[in-house]
């Protein structure tokens, strides 16, 4: 073999093996979206500043579309050390803590101004650290925007969705906003989505403008609500042990990066739950909805009892402090 195709061979050994350089730190960030949403920006954005920043010293390999992990699973490979980074949408915690259950209260947060000062808060920030007991670290918020319903018949009026099948996130209490309107709520994983809908399996499903474009779900549904009737947000979390037994500077230096790039993440969500609503009504696929006032203060009558609901679990004093945060 020539000095040429050695030097090729030992390049593709290394590519199939993932073998690092001695001492170099591998950090896996799994995610469950597509890489043009605002999570899959912010977390290749983040590969891209440790490349540039701290070479040799720390590689991130970002694998989107849950090629890696399911997030039903991540957290557990997370705690065995197959994964360094993740960051579930908070509907997806139930298992660990109670308290992220605020953010799927419907009708809650009047827009991202409020969930932004509601994070930065006390209470907001306490809560990063609501996983510590369970071995898990909270590094920071993400955001997505608010979520949108849609189905294959129009969602006019809570009665619109009585009897119907919704895919949901894990979440208690996103099952019980569907139940306060009579609608099946179904806890599926995301990559089932665009399947279950396209077979007729479920009739309508709840996400972003980002996520509904992203995963082609407007394709396979007549109709979208533009209801902004709750938050889709994330939380970026490491283990307990892998951060701990970082170097403290190198530990500065990817917080740094990851504070980054999540704002160049936010920045994105902000634009993109304009440009692909835009693209969705643009594509004529499906016929997008507004509500009037009246209709929409029916949805809130219907879904807000739920708070109540999950006030025990949650705590009323962080309800409070969320609902102050709408200023
Ligand atoms: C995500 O945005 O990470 C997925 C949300 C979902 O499961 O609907």
């Amino acid at each position: 073999m020539n000095k040429f195709k050695l030097a090729v061979s030992a390049i593709a050994m290394l590519a199939v093996t993932g073998v690092a350089n001695a001492g170099e730190i591998v950090i896996k960030f799994s995610h469950v979206v597509a890489e043009n949403t605002p999570k899959g920006i912010m977390a290749n954005k983040f590969k891209e500043l440790i490349d540039q920043r701290l070479a040799g010293k720390v590689r991130v390999e970002v694998f989107p579309n849950q090629q890696l992990f399911s997030d039903k699973k991540v957290l557990e490979a997370m705690l065995l050390g197959d994964v360094q980074l993740a960051a579930p949408s908070l509907s997806k915690f139930g298992k660990y803590t109670k308290i992220l259950q605020v953010y799927d209260l419907p009708f809650l947060f009047q827009d991202m101004s409020a969930v932004e000062r509601f994070q930065s808060g006390e209470q907001g920030q306490m809560m990063l650290k609501s996983l510590q007991s369970k071995g898990l670290i909270g590094l920071g918020y993400m955001h997505n925007g608010m979520k949108q319903l849609s189905a294959n018949n129009p969602l006019l009026v809570p009665n619109d969705a009585a009897g119907r099948k919704f895919r949901i996130m894990s979440s208690n209490v996103l099952k019980a906003q569907f139940e306060a309107v009579e609608a099946v709520p179904l806890k599926k994983p995301y990559s089932e989505v665009f399947t279950l809908l396209q077979t007729n399996a479920i009739d309508g499903q709840e996400n972003t403008w980002s996520n509904i474009y992203s995963k082609k779900f407007f394709e396979v549904q007549d109709h979208i609500t533009n209801s902004n009737h709750g938050l889709l947000d994330y939380m970026v979390v490491t283990s307990a042990e892998f951060w701990n037994g970082l170097d403290a500077d190198l530990r500065n230096e990817i917080q740094k990066s990851l504070d980054e790039a999540v704002k160049i993440g936010n920045a994105a969500a902000e634009e993109k739950s304009q440009s692909d609503m835009k693209r969705i009504v643009d594509s004529g696929r499906t016929t997008v909805h507004e509500l009037t006032k009246e209709q929409r203060d029916q949805w809130v009558t219907a879904m807000k009892p739920v708070w109540d609901q999950f006030a025990e679990e949650i705590g009323q004093d962080v309800i409070d402090a969320a609902i102050a945060s709408n200023k």
